[in-house]
């Protein structure tokens, strides 16, 4: 957005051309005649997303978005890594580092999205077993995931009684489109683990950064 709105120079040239490529150790690069830098590290972090913010950085409506909940004055280059429907709960990963973003959304990485659904209906084992064995959805053949039905304590952020389902695709609406081709609308669906990662008690609308355990975790998985 500040590049089509001619707000970024390279040289002292507007360039508001997307796709322009620059050379960060020679060319000047400035927002409104700031001379930006790229930040010596790259910036990792958590969100628990709560329902209700749509996962996107800005919004011409002017919705709640996630860039709210997150310290874009700190770290002005951070985007969430995937995204979650509006209505969805848990753990965002935010970066500022693109490279990784990019594979651990690439489906080689396989990298497991752990969710818990509270569904309608008494869901039983024999439910499940199409999704454990790949179910084909509208948009072809899912990967077969893994999944049970929690024991309450299990389940406690979501639903007395939820069901856990674990994927490494991330196609659109997957885990709600799942559970609803076996019978089951999805009415409410958390994502606890992205990855290595847990959200554990990281209370909802609130952020942390990765620890250097998890940042390693994350880079080498
Ligand atoms: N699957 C869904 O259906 N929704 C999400 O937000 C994430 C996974």
């Amino acid at each position: 957005n500040l590049m089509t709105a001619g707000r970024v120079t390279v040289n002292g040239k507007v360039a508001s051309e997307l796709g322009t490529k620059v050379d960060v150790d020679c060319d000047v690069i400035a927002v409104d005649g700031h001379v930006v830098k790229l930040a010596e590290h790259p910036v990792y972090l958590m969100l628990h997303k709560p329902a209700g913010y749509l996962t996107t950085m800005s919004d011409p409506k002017g919705r709640p978005c996630v860039a709210e909940l997150v310290p874009t004055d700190l770290h002005p280059g951070l985007f969430p890594v995937g995204r979650l429907d509006l209505d969805t709960t848990g753990l965002l990963l935010f970066t500022t580092d693109g490279d990784l973003a990019h594979e651990l959304l690439h489906p080689s990485r396989h990298v497991e999205k752990t969710y818990i659904a509270h569904v309608d209906g008494r869901v039983t084992g024999r439910d499940l077993m199409p999704l454990c064995q790949g179910i084909v959805l509208d948009d072809g053949p899912c990967q077969p995931a893994r999944c049970r039905i929690l024991k309450p304590a299990q389940a406690r952020a979501v639903c007395p009684r939820g069901i856990e389902v674990i994927i490494h695709e991330g196609r659109k609406n997957q885990v709600k489109r799942m559970l609803s081709a076996v019978g089951h609308p999805v009415i409410a669906l958390h994502r606890p683990r992205f990855g290595p990662l847990e959200l554990r008690d990281l209370a909802p609308g609130t952020w942390r950064y990765l620890t250097e355990h998890e940042t390693e975790q994350i880079r080498t998985r």
